[in-house]
């Protein structure tokens, strides 16, 4: 939404489980491919290694940026770090970090790596957008991370995310089996594809009368949807919520099922 604010043509391009389909980005006179490959938004897909090579390996012959966009890796629970791609190819590759998912998105505190050909065009930018971020509030990060305080910080979330995230897949899979959770292995969110006679937006409204909060993915999408999912947010509710939620969603599916009134609706 923002580059569009800014006069850029943004240009969908079709991503599977572990890959960015390279032929269809060849075909495309793209300037700049952005990707969030340690945990794609919203679907929580890995980029594969094959994959990073190859959109590197576009990047280079079309002297392309890529903008890896790492938002929420650092909470993982059943995988090893990955690494980012921006260590392939740190002269075409701008990395964005940022301290929303891990510590609160009300900081707006983000930092870049960028080529050295970007930096002095990035700092003007900047300049122009906003002055700079506050310098009171970068002195207390850089703080917090020197003592090591962050990492303490990160290790003694992983395990109530974890916990959460645990609470979520089980309820799902006691209450509504035939949704097919997906990239769950990290981040605060997973997506739950949902089955052919389920329509997205009428379980999203559904859900909604039963008190329920739950996004559907079809605003995230650049091309129409082939496949409803849901987008569940985890991080911020307690495990017997997690449970209770899913049972009102359960409740609000068999109701959208039986073609009758849903019950509180
Ligand atoms: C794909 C993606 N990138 C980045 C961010 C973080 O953005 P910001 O640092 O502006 O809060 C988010 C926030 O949810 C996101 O979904």
């Amino acid at each position: 939404l923002h580059a569009a604010t800014l006069g850029l043509e943004l240009i969908g391009v079709p991503v599977g489980a572990d890959r960015v389909e390279v032929d269809a980005l060849q075909r495309l006179d793209a300037d700049v491919l952005v990707l969030t490959p340690s945990h794609q938004w919203p679907t929580g897909a890995v980029l594969s290694a094959e994959a990073r090579t190859a959109v590197v390996e576009w990047a280079r012959a079309r002297d392309a940026v890529i903008i890896e966009d790492d938002y929420d890796a650092e909470f993982r629970y059943d995988r090893a770090p990955i690494g980012a791609i921006h260590g392939l190819a740190p002269d075409r590759v701008a990395y964005a970090g940022t301290a929303s998912k891990t510590l609160v998105p009300g900081f707006r505190l983000g930092w870049l790596v960028l080529p050295d050909a970007l930096v002095e065009p990035f700092a003007a930018a900047k300049l122009v957008a906003d002055r700079g971020s506050p310098v009171l509030d970068q002195l207390t990060f850089a703080d917090f991370l020197r003592r090591g305080e962050f990492d303490r910080h990160l290790r003694r979330l992983r395990p109530v995310y974890r916990a959460r995230r645990d609470a979520l897949v089980a309820a799902l899979a006691q209450r509504l089996g035939d949704l097919r959770p997906t990239g769950i292995a990290a981040g605060l969110h997973l997506v739950a594809w949902l089955p052919d006679d389920l329509d997205e937006t009428e379980v999203v409204q559904a859900a909604r009368a039963h008190g329920v909060a739950v996004a559907g993915i079809e605003p995230y999408r650049v091309a129409p949807a082939t496949q409803g999912g849901l987008i569940f947010g985890y991080s911020s509710i307690s495990e017997s919520a997690i449970r209770r939620g899913i049972d009102l969603l359960a409740e609000a599916i068999a109701g959208l099922r039986s073609g009758g009134p849903s019950p509180r609706a």
